[in-house]
C-alpha cells in the first residue's frame, strides 16, 4: 500500500480566511487527501495555524486581547470552519504547540551543529515614536527589486522576493506610520543558506517533474544573487519560540523569539506528533512519516501552497531540513510541491486586510460546502490566476451540479420509485447502448484518475463533469419513460443500469463534493470502494437490491440571489 504524506500551506491565525487562500492550498490539498484515501493509500493529511510573528501580534492588539487568547481563539474559530469545508485534516495542529517549540529548538541546535547559523551584530529599525525595535510587519515601504510601494519587511506581496526590514526603501512604521525611523545594533542570528546553494540547486534540478509554476519561481531565486542571501531567523518580540539551542540557552539570545517563517514549517513536522500525542501514541507513530530512517522512506511527500510561499518551501525549509540531515539526521524532503496562483475578486483582489471578497464564514452561511468546493475546485488557478464572479458562480452549480448530477440522480431514482418501486428493477438484458455508455465511461475514468494522480485540479474537474454527463446522455437516449409503455422488461434493465451509474457517481465524485456523494451512497445502500472500471461495477447493486431516493441533492442558484450576494459582497467587511 503506498504511503502519502500530505501538507497544506498552514494559515495565519489572524483572521478569517477568504475563498482565495481556501483554493490556493487547503481545499486543493483536502482534494487530494480524498482521493488519495479513497484508491487506498495510507494518508496523513497535515495542517495547523500559522501562530507566531508581527500578523498575531497586529491582530490581537487591534481585538484588545492578549495574543495567546487571540490565538487560542481564533485556532477553534478556523478549526470549526475547515469542518465546515469538510478539510478532512489528521490533524489541525498549532505553531505554538510546545511540539513545535521543542521541535524548532532542536532544529536550530542542529542547524548551529551543522555550521549553518552565525551570530551578527545587525542594525535594525527602531521606531522612536513607537519605543520598539520594528521587524517584519511592523513596517512597510518600496520594494528595492520591483518598486512596489506597499511591500512589507519579510517579503514583497507583489514579486514575492523575501526581504529583510533594513531592505525597503522609504520604510514606515506599521503601528503608527512614523517615518522616522533610525537604525539601531542589535544581535542576530542568521541562517547561511548561501553555503547550500549547490546542494538546493542539485535537488530542484531533479524535480522535472514539478509544476512550471513552483520551479520557475524557486530558480529565479536560486539563481538571482541574493535570492539565497543569509537570512535573520530570530526577532525582537515577545510572542514566538524562545531562542534555544536544542535544551540548552543560547547565551546572547536571551528575551528572542525565533522568527515565524523559522518555525512555521517546522509546524508541518510538529503537528504530526500533535496528532499522535493525543492520542497517547508513542513518537514511532510519526516518525515512520517524517524520519526515512524509521519508516518514511516509501512516504511520498506532497506540499500545497500558494505561489508567494514557493520560495520559503524550496529554499529555507529545505535548509533547515537538509542542514539537521548533514549532522546525520533523517528528516524527509518534500517530494512534490503543487502551487498555486491567486483567485481574484470580482475585477480585483481578495484581500484580508481590507475585507474584500467572500469570506469562508460568510460562503458557509450562504451555501453548504460542496457548491464552494465544486466551483473553487473546477476553477483552481493553477495556470494563471482565476477569477470568482457570481455569475460564472451562479453557473457553475446550476448547470454541472443541479442540471447534471443532481438531475439525473433525481430522475432515475423519483422514475424508479414510481414506476417498479424502490429497489433494483429485475428484468431484461444490457445491451449496446449500454456497452457505449460504459465503453466512455471506461476510458474517462482512466483519465480522470490520471488527472487526480498528476494533480491537474482544473482537468479532473472537467472529465468528472464529463462523466457525468454521459449518464444524463445515456438517459436521455434510452427514455425509459417511452419505452415503458411497450416493453417493461427494457426499461427495467435501462433503470437497473443508470441506478448502478448513481452509485458510481457517488463514488467518483466524493472528493469533490462529499456531502452530496455521501447523501447518494447512503441513498443507494452501498460502500464506496473505488472501482477499476465502470464495467466493473455497472451491475455492483443487483436487482432487488433496496434503496432510498434521496432529497433533492442541489437547489438552483436563482437570479434574485445572485444579486443579492453580488450586491452585499460588493463593499469591504467591516
Ligand atoms: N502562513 C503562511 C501564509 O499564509 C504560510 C505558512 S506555510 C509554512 O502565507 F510552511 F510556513 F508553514
Ligand atoms: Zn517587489
Amino acid at each position: 500500500m503506498s504511503r502519502v504524506l500530505i501538507t497544506s500551506a498552514i494559515p495565519y491565525i489572524n483572521g478569517i480566511k477568504h475563498l482565495g487562500n481556501l483554493i490556493g492550498s487547503q481545499l486543493p490539498a483536502d482534494l487530494y487527501a480524498r482521493y488519495q484515501r479513497a484508491r487506498g493509500s495510507e494518508v496523513l493529511f497535515l495542517c495547523a495555524t500559522d501562530e507566531h510573528g508581527t500578523p498575531a501580534e497586529l491582530a490581537a492588539a487591534k481585538a484588545g486581547k492578549p495574543v495567546a487568547d487571540y490565538c487560542a481563539e481564533m485556532w477553534q474559530v478556523q478549526k470549526d470552519l475547515s469542518d465546515g469545508f469538510r478539510l478532512s485534516f489528521d490533524q489541525f495542529g498549532r505553531s505554538s504547540s510546545p511540539q513545535n517549540h521543542a521541535l524548532t529548538q532542536h532544529f536550530a541546535g542542529r542547524l548551529a551543529e551543522a555550521g549553518l547559523i552565525e551570530e551578527r551584530s545587525e542594525t535594525q529599525v527602531y521606531s522612536p515614536a513607537d519605543g520598539r525595535f520594528l521587524p517584519d510587519r511592523y513596517i512597510e515601504g518600496t520594494c528595492p527589486n520591483c518598486g512596489y510601494d506597499r511591500a512589507r519587511g519579510d517579503q514583497c506581496e507583489n514579486c514575492t522576493k523575501q526581504l529583510d526590514p533594513t531592505d525597503l526603501i522609504d520604510p514606515r512604521s506599521a503601528v503608527s506610520g512614523a517615518t522616522d525611523l533610525q537604525e539601531r545594533e542589535t544581535k542576530h542570528l542568521y541562517l547561511t543558506q548561501s553555503k547550500m546553494r549547490d546542494a538546493l540547486r542539485d535537488w530542484i534540478d531533479a524535480k522535472t517533474d514539478w509544476p512550471i509554476l513552483t520551479t520557475s519561481i524557486a530558480k529565479k531565486w536560486l539563481d538571482d544573487g541574493d535570492g539565497l542571501q543569509d537570512r535573520g531567523i530570530t526577532r525582537d518580540l515577545n510572542w514566538g519560540v524562545p531562542v534555544k539551542k536544542g535544551d540548552a540557552d543560547w547565551p546572547g539570545m536571551e528575551g528572542k523569539v525565533f522568527y515565524v517563517w523559522f518555525d512555521a514549517p517546522i509546524e508541518y513536522i510538529a503537528s504530526a506528533k500533535e496528532w499522535t500525542d493525543a492520542q497517547g501514541r508513542p513518537d514511532a507513530d510519526w516518525q515512520r512519516w517524517w524520519r526515512t530512517e524509521h519508516g518514511a522512506d516509501d512516504v511520498r511527500y506532497v506540499q500545497f501552497m500558494g505561489k508567494d510561499n514557493v520560495p520559503f518551501h524550496t529554499l529555507s525549509f529545505p535548509v533547515t531540513i537538509m542542514g539537521a540531515n548533514a549532522t546525520g539526521e533523517d528528516w524527509k524532503l518534500v517530494d512534490y510541491i503543487k502551487s498555486f496562483n491567486y483567485l481574484n475578486y470580482d475585477g480585483g483582489q481578495f484581500s484580508t486586510s481590507q475585507g474584500r471578497g467572500v469570506f469562508m464564514d460568510q460562503a458557509l452561511s450562504l451555501l453548504p460546502a460542496d457548491y464552494w468546493r465544486w466551483y473553487l475546485l473546477r476553477n483552481a488557478p493553477e495556470n494563471g490566476d482565476s477569477e470568482f464572479t457570481w455569475e460564472t458562480f451562479q453557473a457553475a452549480s446550476n448547470r454541472d451540479l443541479a442540471d447534471v448530477l443532481g438531475n439525473f440522480v433525481s430522475r432515475v431514482t423519483k422514475f424508479c420509485r414510481s414506476k417498479f418501486g424502490e429497489a433494483v428493477p429485475e428484468g431484461g438484458a444490457y445491451g449496446e447502448a449500454e456497452a457505449a455508455a460504459l465503453a466512455d465511461l471506461d476510458a474517462r475514468i482512466e483519465a480522470y484518475a490520471a488527472h487526480m494522480d498528476a494533480i491537474e485540479i482544473r482537468k479532473a474537474a472537467a472529465e468528472l463533469r464529463a462523466i457525468w454527463v454521459v449518464g444524463n446522455e445515456y438517459l436521455q437516449a434510452a427514455a425509459p419513460w417511452s419505452v415503458i409503455k411497450e416493453d417493461e422488461a427494457r426499461a427495467a434493465a435501462i433503470i437497473r443500469f443508470s441506478l448502478n451509474l448513481v452509485r458510481l457517481y457517488g463514488i467518483l465524485s466524493a472528493p469533490f463534493i462529499p456531502d452530496a456523494a455521501d447523501a447518494i451512497l447512503k441513498a443507494m445502500r452501498t460502500d464506496a470502494a473505488w472501482p477499476k472500471s465502470a464495467t466493473d461495477v455497472s451491475a455492483a447493486l443487483p436487482a432487488g437490491h433496496e434503496f432510498d431516493v434521496p432529497d433533492n441533492l442541489f437547489a438552483k442558484i436563482t437570479d434574485d440571489q445572485r444579486d443579492e450576494w453580488a450586491a452585499k459582497f460588493s463593499g469591504v467587511r467591516d
